[in-house]
């Protein structure tokens, strides 16, 4: 059966995350495969709002599944929580002829594909953040590559830190999330990892743990902070004046967001965006698509915001028990 959907329009919102890319470039080439036309918006529901619309062809998306950011590019659209807004941006896809959506972004961004369902024009959510932060999968776009970038800066800190004898606390992104410092501190062997769905807040006990390994031997004492924690810069020095041990911090920053993605990310963000374009073409609306034991799944965007994500104990557990000697 041929399908009804004419027009397919793709925006990526909310922080930039690497595999966006390859998730553009899968909508518009899985839309094309289907006769299906695409139309990209820039800037995100900024840019929807302003009629930033453009044609989108094979050859547009060519050269970009190796790159990093966004080539649509992104931003954050305070206007769109407003319903009257949200309206707008329902009217200004069906003026450009754009009768379906694929939304790729994170939970706010979802808020606003729910929107754009509940006016009419059918829309698909695609996972994209570097914070692992979303509910309803297990995989988002960017997570790996954003992991494995702070993995090897933090390897490079590690290094230093172990030749003068220093303590070193690295402050990696993940808004109020702390998977990429959990997985940090399992990968690059972390003395500490604070994470802020459990930190305590007990600084005495960082500091006791710093002394007694330094006793024990350990050359370097690696802590890495989560940014929902922060203050890395402040905490550097309190431990420094406590424990007498050189303290530095580093605060990876952005540079977490860049860079080629991973194969995982190329090839997860490419079936993402894959699928969210046959359930357009099967008339699914109001979904989002996400990743669970080891298979792709799509759930309705209301059921994926209430749902709550728990960070694995026995994770945690052993990310302590390992770096201890
Ligand atoms: P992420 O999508 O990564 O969670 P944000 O929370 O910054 O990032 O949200 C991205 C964008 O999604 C916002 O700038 C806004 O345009 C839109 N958005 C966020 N919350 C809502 C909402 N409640 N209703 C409609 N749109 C929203
Ligand atoms: O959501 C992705 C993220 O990089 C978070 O980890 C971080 O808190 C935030 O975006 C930073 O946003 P900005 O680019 O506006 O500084």
């Amino acid at each position: 059966m041929a399908s009804k959907v004419k027009c397919i329009g793709v925006l990526t919102s909310g922080g930039d995350a690497p595999g966006m890319n390859a998730a553009i470039r899968a909508v518009v080439r899985e839309a094309l495969a289907n006769g299906v036309q695409v139309k990209g918006i820039r800037r995100g529901y900024a840019g929807l709002l302003q009629e930033e619309i453009v044609d989108m062809d094979a050859h547009s998306v060519s050269d970009i599944i190796s790159r990093g950011g966004t080539v649509l590019q992104t931003a954050r659209c305070l206007e769109f929580i407003d319903p009257e807004y949200q309206k707008k941006g329902a009217d200004i896809c069906r003026k450009h002829g754009i009768d379906a959506m694929v939304v790729i972004g994170g939970d706010g961004s979802y808020m606003g594909a729910r929107a754009l369902s509940r006016n009419g024009i059918n829309t698909i959510g695609v996972p994209g953040t570097i914070d692992l932060d979303i509910s309803s999968t297990e995989y988002t776009i960017g997570f790996d590559t954003a992991v494995n970038t702070a993995m090897e800066a933090i390897d490079k800190i590690r290094d230093t830190s172990t030749s003068h004898e220093r303590c070193s606390i690295v402050e990696v992104m993940g808004r109020g999330a702390g998977y990429i410092a959990l997985w940090c501190g399992i990968a690059n062997g972390a003395e500490d990892v604070l994470l802020p769905e459990m930190y305590d807040y007990d600084e005495q006990k960082l500091v006791n743990h710093i002394i007694e390994s330094r006793k024990k031997g350990k050359q370097h004492h690696l802590i890495i902070n989560a940014e929902g924690i922060g203050h890395s810069t402040s905490m550097a020095k309190r431990i420094e004046a406590a424990t007498g041990i050189e303290t530095r911090a580093t605060i990876l920053g952005h540079m977490q967001r860049g860079g080629s993605p991973t194969a995982k990310d190329r090839v997860y963000a490419s079936t993402m965006g894959a699928l969210a374009v046959d359930l357009l073409c099967q008339g699914e609306t109001n979904r989002v698509i996400g990743y669970a034991h080891g298979e792709f799944i799509h759930t309705e965007i209301e059921e994926a915001l209430e749902m709550k994500k728990e960070m694995d104990p026995y994770q945690i557990k052993i990310c302590k028990n390992l770096a201890n000697m």
